[in-house]
């Protein structure tokens, strides 16, 4: 499909946001969704893993597994101000020579990264009209495990979409928000030899922890 996702998603994730996050992030941490994949991907006891996080935003799932669970990262990101604020975060924790930064649409740039062990896309594919070539490419790339959260499919999510679209709609604005099928994501990775281990459900979002079956 052809879109300028990246230019849109770059100026919808601005410098202002990204700034925001990072504050929040350094006050009270990772995000429960985010927490979630971080729990699971713990939960699976790799250690000096390789980590591909895209649309990682400010950084977080990089900054905590290079702790404990990843030796190096890749982060790419649709958004030049998230991968600014996520650089120095980095450079704050003494990591920076652990990350490689790529500001890119993902699925432009798959096919020339290496594979990781670890693959996760935390609150991305609701952000992407093409959850199968981005999800595809995703798969592609993970030799042992997949994390990823999505919204669920619940009448609020639903309304809520709805209602930023139509006010982005209004304000001339590209970037949409998407409810993507679950069933068919789930479909999409399984036919990619990654199996479903693990889901956990928040209010608005779910975690799924994949396998490499
Ligand atoms: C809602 S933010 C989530 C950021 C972070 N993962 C989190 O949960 O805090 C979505 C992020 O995905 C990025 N993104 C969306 N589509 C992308 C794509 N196709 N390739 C790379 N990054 C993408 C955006 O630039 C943004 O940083």
């Amino acid at each position: 499909m052809p879109c300028n996702c990246c230019e849109i998603t770059d100026h919808t994730f601005n410098e202002e946001d990204a700034k925001s996050d990072i504050k929040e992030y350094r006050k009270r941490g990772p995000a429960e969704q985010t927490q979630l994949i971080l729990d699971a991907v713990r939960s699976l006891g790799l250690k000096d893993a390789t980590l591909l996080d895209v649309g990682g935003g400010v950084g977080t799932i990089h900054h905590e597994l290079l702790e404990d669970t990843a030796r190096q990262a890749t982060h790419v990101d649709a958004s030049s101000a998230y991968l600014q604020q996520a650089k120095e975060e980095a450079a704050r924790r003494g990591h920076a020579g652990r990350v490689q930064f790529i500001h890119a649409d993902f699925t432009d740039v798959a096919d020339d990264l290496p594979q990781a062990d670890i693959v996760t896309l935390d609150r991305v594919v609701c952000c992407y009209p093409d959850f199968r070539g981005l999800l595809n490419a995703a798969a592609g790339r993970s030799k042992r495990a997949l994390a990823l959260t999505y919204p669920r499919e619940t009448w609020y999510f639903r309304v809520g979409i709805r209602v930023i679209n139509f006010f982005q709609n209004l304000g001339r604005d590209p970037f949409r928000v998407f409810l993507h099928p679950i069933a068919e994501m789930n479909a999409l990775l399984e036919g990619r030899g990654m199996k479903r281990v693990f889901v956990q459900r928040l209010f608005l979002w779910e975690m799924a922890l994949y396998t490499r079956a």
